[in-house]
């Protein structure tokens, strides 16, 4: 890796070069970049069979890269009738949902969308936070909450959280650039509780899940041969049906058959030790810079928060030695100046011209980029950026299916922004994946737009019905 990231040096290109020797240095310098991001068979054959290594170790301790997260949500779709609600936390925006339900199935839900303001995400307290969540909550379910039994809520909190029980959680460690103080270690459902006491709402938290794990049920109840949840969005992440007999480190499991959701926080996989993962300077170099460093390696290579950051690097890079403008290093000079979505809209660009290569780079960042070569480098670095995170969650989600051994048949429930919005993403997944489990298994990765939350809304509804 090192010896292609200095080739751009090597590369170097000069007011004296003649237009030829530019664009074969112009040519070359992408193909380092297309060297370092495009990723071989090998590579990922090596990168499943160890991420499968992986999840065999989470399973049997604690402290693994690959955490496995028991989640005490259990395969049953029970046809349960009911009014049910939710909160979605699952980054800087939340949502609280209610849901009607009839015989299992959704019948209509409404919602009412929310941001946690920046001064309870960055350094404030839980207090600060859970109260502002516990007062949207409040106005949300009003007249609802005059009933004499308090109102059953399903929490999603797309965090890692380490569960004892369907209804208790403990925040690991905070992701995706939260620093909330007096939120890690804590349990999160008590957290929301309290605050909802303190202001007499009638709402009890039944239920606590992650973003995969609602989304994975919320299509299980359509659909009883889901496998997997999986978000790509801000953040990335999968859960699936694993026997309780392969529980190893949970000794207070029952042994059996019986499978249960297995939260992997998979984004933190190789972390640790970066054996396999294809890191490039560029990812070091975000790492680097993050609040979170040395964790979420993966998740760092594959998710939103980081895809925008990761191709401005990149082009920084390509600027810098010669290979486009030298406006592009002057103008893309603040870190995650460069937004994921721009780089999707750039990369979906097939006009001949890349026009809206050059109007996104115009209007949002006040880049004149007149040659269509250099347009075309710009495209092609967001692509391999956005084509390397659908190659390796394509991976994880192939090492998952051979691990749980439903790699014939099977559904996978997705949800993201960044899958949903990037529009080649889906093929090169659905490309990777089979390359890794056989071309002929019946694999359908599905959209499943606002799982995360209607889930926990399933799941608050499964526990009711286990009453
Ligand atoms: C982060 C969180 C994880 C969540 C994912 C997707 O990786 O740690 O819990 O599922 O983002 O939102």
């Amino acid at each position: 890796m090192k010896r292609l990231s200095t080739i751009l040096d090597q590369l170097t290109i000069s007011e004296e070069d003649a237009p030829a020797i530019r664009s074969l240095k112009q040519k070359a310098s992408l193909q380092a970049i297309k060297a370092q991001f495009e990723l071989s068979q090998a590579q990922l054959e090596l990168m499943s069979t160890y991420f499968v290594h992986e999840m065999h170790q989470g399973l049997s301790r604690d402290g693994c890269t690959i955490r496995m997260l028991p989640t005490f949500v259990y395969r049953t779709s029970p046809k349960v009738d009911g009014e049910f609600y939710a909160l979605d936390i699952g980054g800087t925006n939340f949502r609280v949902i209610r849901m009607n339900v009839k015989g299992g199935q959704l019948v209509s839900s409404n919602q009412q969308a929310s941001r946690i303001p920046d001064e309870h995400k960055n350094g404030g307290t839980a207090e600060g936070m859970f109260g502002f969540v516990a007062d949207a909550i409040g106005s949300f379910v009003k007249d609802d909450a005059k009933e004499e039994s308090p109102i059953p809520l399903g929490f999603t909190f797309s965090f890692p959280i380490t569960q004892q029980a369907i209804d208790k959680g403990t925040l690991l460690k905070w992701t995706k650039g939260f620093t909330t103080r007096g939120v890690q270690n804590e349990d999160v459902v008590q957290l929301l509780q309290k605050e909802l006491d303190k202001r007499k709402i009638h709402v009890k938290v039944v239920a606590l899940c992650n973003d995969t794990v609602g989304t994975m049920v919320a299509r299980f109840f359509e659909d009883a041969s889901t496998e997997m949840g999986v978000i790509i969005g801000t953040g990335s992440n999968g859960c699936y049906w694993e026997r309780s007999k392969n529980i190893v480190k949970d000794k207070s499991l029952d042994r059996g058959m019986k499978e249960m959701c297995i939260n992997m926080e998979f984004g933190n996989f190789d972390s640790h030790k970066l054996n396999v993962l294809p890191v490039t300077p560029y990812d070091d170099e975000i790492d680097h810079h993050s609040p979170n460093k040395g964790s979420q390696r993966f998740e760092k290579m594959i998710s939103g928060l980081y895809l925008g950051e990761i191709s401005r690097l990149v082009l920084v890079a390509l600027s810098n030695n010669g290979a486009l403008p030298k406006i592009f290093a002057e103008k893309l000079n603040k870190p995650y100046g460069l937004s994921a979505k721009d780089t999707s809209i750039i990369s979906s660009d097939i006009l001949p011209g890349l026009h809206c290569v050059h109007d996104t780079l115009m209007t949002e960042y006040g880049i004149d980029c007149t040659q269509a070569s250099d347009r075309y480098v710009v495209r092609e670095v967001c692509r391999l950026v956005a084509s390397r995170s659908a190659q390796l969650s394509g991976m994880a989600i192939a090492a998952t299916l051979i691990k749980a051994e439903k790699n014939g048949d099977a559904t996978i429930a997705i949800d993201g922004s960044v899958f949903e919005k990037t529009p080649y993403y889906k093929a090169v997944l659905l490309k990777t994946i089979k390359t890794l489990v056989g071309e002929n298994a019946d694999i359908r990765c599905v959209l499943q737009k606002d799982g995360s939350g209607l889930g926990a809304g399933f799941i608050a509804a499964m526990v009711s019905h286990q009453k």
